[in-house]
């Protein structure tokens, strides 16, 4: 990003760009909920040419036991790409890379989760990267973000999320490899779409003031298309045909949930005092 010089012409004469898509467009984009049998909650997303899987787990006793928080439930995401999912073999494990998307990840759903309801527990996010083509961060979020309600997981809101940047002084939505590699800047986005909270915001590059506004709203009207895909995976999945339904469980959900914050807190407060 940013330096690297290619001879790819990567916008064309007529604004188009090297995969024949406008600077607006999005890649295809396929949401599958509940597709493994073992995990509580899971999705399979595939984005251009990206390949993700998500599993959930949870709440469910917190391991290591040191990591339990009594107040409220830890989440503990996982990004990790396969050895297979790049073009030069990915050296297994985990590396600096892996342990930072999974940390912003973590801490996007903790933004969302009602995590006060599950103390001490763990919720466990894990997120298999099969094939990457750039922008798999945002991908992996938004299978993780549908593995999570599959779970049950109550939540504000499914969190979306989306990339844009700039590629030969154009701003250009959900870049693909050679424009990640080549272009001059890529800024990934997560938000909650019900009140446009922003839960992650990451920059490699440089932009303008007035290049980040752009780009920013490139994104964010980016995020609340693909909040329609993650809806539409959830209610082809449960049978659920009519958006108002949907948005209406979605309310529910978030209105019946009581604020046990106290109640925790309250409780963690005897326990300190009787030990
Ligand atoms: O995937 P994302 O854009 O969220 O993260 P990145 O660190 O900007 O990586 C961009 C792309 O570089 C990845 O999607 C992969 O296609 C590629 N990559 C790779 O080929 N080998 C790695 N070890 C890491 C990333």
């Amino acid at each position: 990003m940013g330096g690297a010089k290619t001879d790819i012409k990567l916008i064309d004469e007529n604004g188009l760009r090297f995969d024949g898509r406008k600077p607006d467009e999005l890649r295809p984009i396929r949401i599958e909920a509940n597709v493994l049998k073992r995990a509580d909650g899971s999705a399979y997303l595939e984005w251009g040419g990206n390949k993700v899987i998500a599993a959930v787990y949870g709440p469910r006793e917190c391991h290591p036991r040191h990591m339990q928080d009594p107040l409220r439930a830890v989440v503990q995401a996982k990004y990790n790409m396969a050895s297979f999912s790049v073009s030069d073999r990915k050296r297994p494990g985990p590396d600096r890379r892996s342990q930072e998307i999974s940390k912003i990840i973590s801490e996007a759903f903790e933004h969302v989760i009602f995590t006060h309801l599950f103390p001490r527990t763990s919720i466990d996010v894990y997120m298999e990267v099969l094939q990457a083509d750039a922008g798999t961060r945002c991908a992996a979020l938004t299978a993780a973000s549908v593995a999570l309600a599959d779970a049950g997981i109550p939540m504000r809101d499914l969190v979306s999320s989306c990339a844009a940047g700039k590629v030969q002084d154009t701003i250009v939505l959900d870049l693909r490899k050679e424009e990640d590699n080549f272009g001059e800047a890529d800024m990934p986005l997560g938000i909650v779409p019900r009140t446009g909270e922003i839960v992650l915001l990451q920059m490699d590059g440089d932009l303008t003031l007035e290049e980040f506004n752009k780009t920013m709203s490139l994104a964010t009207e980016a995020c609340h298309k693909i909040y329609e895909l993650q809806k539409d995976a959830l209610r082809r999945k449960y049978g659920v045909t009519d958006d108002e339904d949907v948005q209406e469980s979605v309310d529910a959900v978030a209105e019946s949930v009581p604020d046990r914050q106290e109640e925790a807190e309250e409780a963690f407060e005897d326990e300190q005092e009787e030990s």
